[in-house]
């Protein structure tokens, strides 16, 4: 799905840009190395750096083209200076008997943080969401020891509405619960 570039100032007054780029090879090198540094940086976006490693340019390059013709999800990212500093994604969920449920993922690169970033941008695709007048529930889940995150969708209206035990193994074997958190729109 195309976006409109949307421009926001973050909370030091410089301008971030909310976009969906084209899928050329030198945008999708940019997102690779999004991906790497903020895997590298938190352990709550479930993939590891590890992970990210194993994809390819090529890989960003299709992610992105699919991102620009998805029926079924809404992708933008935050650029500061040529440089991917946050992404979000919701996935729509096609069935008609789910059609009212919309998934969210969010991140933001960590020199980034208490900037608004993570806020523009979830206000954003609240916005974008608003205006399909069928999706009702934005749903994601946290894990149990990210207040940032917990706080930041408290403060646009997600609830916690169940808990799933052990969804994330850390480094040092430590599990974590995640919650389950909804949004009516
Ligand atoms: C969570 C994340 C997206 C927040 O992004 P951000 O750009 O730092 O968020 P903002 O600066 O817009 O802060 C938003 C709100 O979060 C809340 N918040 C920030 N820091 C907080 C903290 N330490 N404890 C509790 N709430 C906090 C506040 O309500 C804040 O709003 P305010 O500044 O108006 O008070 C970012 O920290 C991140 O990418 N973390 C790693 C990946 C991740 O956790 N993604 C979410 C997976 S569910």
């Amino acid at each position: 799905m195309t976006i409109e570039n949307t421009i926001f100032l973050l909370k030091d007054g410089s301008v971030g840009t909310l976009c969906l780029p084209d899928a050329t090879a030198e945008n999708g090198k940019a997102m690779l190395r999004y991906l790497y540094q903020v895997s590298s940086e938190t352990p709550y976006t479930g993939r590891s750096a590890e992970d990210v490693a194993l994809l390819t340019v090529e890989d960003q390059v299709a992610w992105l083209q699919k991102s620009l013709d998805s029926k079924d999800s809404i992708s933008f990212i935050c650029v500061q200076n040529g440089q991917v500093i946050g992404s979000c994604e919701v996935e729509l969920l096609l069935w008609k008997r789910c059609r009212h449920r919309a998934r969210l993922g969010l991140s933001v690169l960590k020199d980034y943080w208490g900037l608004g970033v993570g806020s523009a941008m979830l206000a954003h695709m609240l916005n974008i969401l608003r205006g399909f007048n069928y999706i009702r529930q934005v749903e994601l889940e946290v894990y149990e020891t990210n207040t940032r995150a917990r706080g930041l969708y408290e403060k646009y209206g997600f609830r916690i509405t169940s808990v799933q035990p052990d969804a994330l193994q850390l480094d040092d074997g430590t599990m974590l619960d995640a919650y389950h958190m909804v949004c009516r729109l």
